[in-house]
């Protein structure tokens, strides 16, 4: 079991890159399965989950590996099974974007249900019923999927009830060769959205609107060979901006998208840190002490992404006064708070509700990350504690983030990986 050591209470400084982002790199390397050439995805993250996606290809008769440091070429001429054994499925949540793209190839899909973080329940029915109204029959049985396409995908209006990002995302992966046209109403506006799109586009695919809450998808024949550069990862951005704030120093971060992150900079900014943004680049610093928040409720694009919850609410441990967080999206997503508190956090969780009392010092302890983003927000806040923490359970934190311990010894951290 590899383990993250931490001896905090050093100042942060110095220039990282962000890495490719997780949740676009995800639906897209699914989304190869759809082309009949080869595909170079630049910019693709070297992390767990990427991994698993291409254990998932290889799996379906794709070819696929890293050329050299993140160029991913995958060639899925021929697609020679299009069932998903249940090891697979359970590796991630993501392995769900497979059930859209294999039926969109194949016409057919069998599958289990997904794995992925322990966030409270995370049901597929939005993806089911969506299916359903392209033409396809769904059996399901001692949670096997069974999915067929018989006389072919089609074009269908979809309204969604709430803006899911991966029903969005699967519609969009079934739809592009389906005969005729669909049209996603409500649909999520992620800016990870735009990049699924913006490959598949590349790909020869028609799709427009997507970034607007009505995407339209009309249907080609087939989709070809691209080269295509995966968008920087804000929700990593947040997090070495967290451990900034947290530690305190300055950084500059750069291959970022300093717009699809607006809702977290004004957090840093009330926190009392300077943020200034030029085109990929962000110049941040953060002195002592911080100054609690104005309540943070986690919403779907553009309102505050409950994927930087976890790492914010680190930072804000020792902020002078009390910060609220709302999770609105997950209902399970305060893990991490337990761990915060034998740092010497004070948070108090009810229901939905989690408020942080500042403190003066957080200590080094031996904790445990129990899902991706808590596990970077232990990290967070062992950065600002006085002492060594020992973080266990990293497995984690590697599904998002690549070679975390040298990009923040880059930096100046005293950290780890034993
Ligand atoms: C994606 C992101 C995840 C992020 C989340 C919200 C990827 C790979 N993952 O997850 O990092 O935290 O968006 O921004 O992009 N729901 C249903 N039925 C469904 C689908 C969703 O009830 O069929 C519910 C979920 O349980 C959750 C909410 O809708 O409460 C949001 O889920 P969704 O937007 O679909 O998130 P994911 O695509 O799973």
């Amino acid at each position: 079991m590899q383990k993250l050591i931490i001896n905090g209470g050093k100042r942060l400084g110095g220039e990282i890159r962000i890495q490719g982002a997780k949740n676009a790199a995800l639906p897209i390397i699914a989304a190869c399965t759809l082309c009949g050439g080869e595909i170079i995805l630049h910019n693709c993250p070297r992390i767990s989950d990427v991994y698993s996606a291409m254990r998932i290809l290889t799996y379906l008769g794709c070819k696929v590996g890293f050329e050299d440091k993140n160029h991913l070429s995958v060639k899925a001429e021929n697609i020679s099974v299009n069932d998903i054994p249940d090891e697979l499925m359970r590796e991630m949540r993501s392995s769900v974007f497979f059930l859209g793209a294999v039926l969109g190839r194949t016409g057919k899909c069998r599958i289990t249900l997904p794995g992925g973080c322990d966030l409270g329940p995370r049901p597929i029915d939005m993806h089911i019923s969506a299916l359903r109204k392209m033409g396809v029959t769904i059996r399901e049985e001692f949670g096997v999927l069974d999915c067929t396409a018989e006389k072919g995908l089609r074009g269908a209006k979809i309204n969604l009830s709430f803006p899911s990002v991966g029903t969005t995302e699967n519609i969009m992966l079934a739809a592009v060769l389906a005969e005729g046209t669909t049209v996603i109403q409500n649909a999520a506006r992620e800016p990870e959205i735009s990049d699924l799109a913006g490959f598949l586009n590349s790909c020869g695919a028609k799709i427009s609107g997507a970034g607007c809450g009505r995407i339209v998808i009309n249907g080609v024949e087939k989709l070809h060979s691209c080269e295509y550069t995966i968008m920087p990862d804000r929700i990593v951005c947040a997090t070495y901006l967290s451990c900034a704030a947290a530690a305190g120093g300055e950084l500059v971060v750069s291959g970022c998208r300093p717009a699809d992150m607006e809702s977290i900079m004004n957090v840093f900014e009330q926190m009392g840190c300077i943020v200034h943004s030029a085109a990929d680049k962000i110049y941040f610093s953060a002195d002592h002490p911080l100054k609690a928040v104005a309540p943070i409720r986690t919403m779907v694009f553009p309102g505050f992404p409950t994927d930087a919850q976890a790492v914010l609410m680190a930072a804000l441990c020792k902020a002078k006064g009390t910060s609220v967080f709302v999770e609105n999206i997950f209902e399970n997503r305060f893990k991490h708070v337990g761990e915060l508190c034998r740092m010497g956090a004070d948070i108090l969780v009810e229901g939905k509700v989690a408020v942080i009392e500042g403190v003066e010092r957080l200590y080094g302890a031996k904790v445990c990350a129990a899902d991706l983003r808590g596990g970077a927000g232990l990290v967070t806040a062992a950065l600002s504690a006085e002492g060594v923490s020992e973080i266990s359970d990293i497995h984690y934190i590697d599904r998002g983030y690549e070679e975390i311990e040298k990009v923040l010894s880059s930096i100046g951290a005293g950290i780890a990986r034993e």
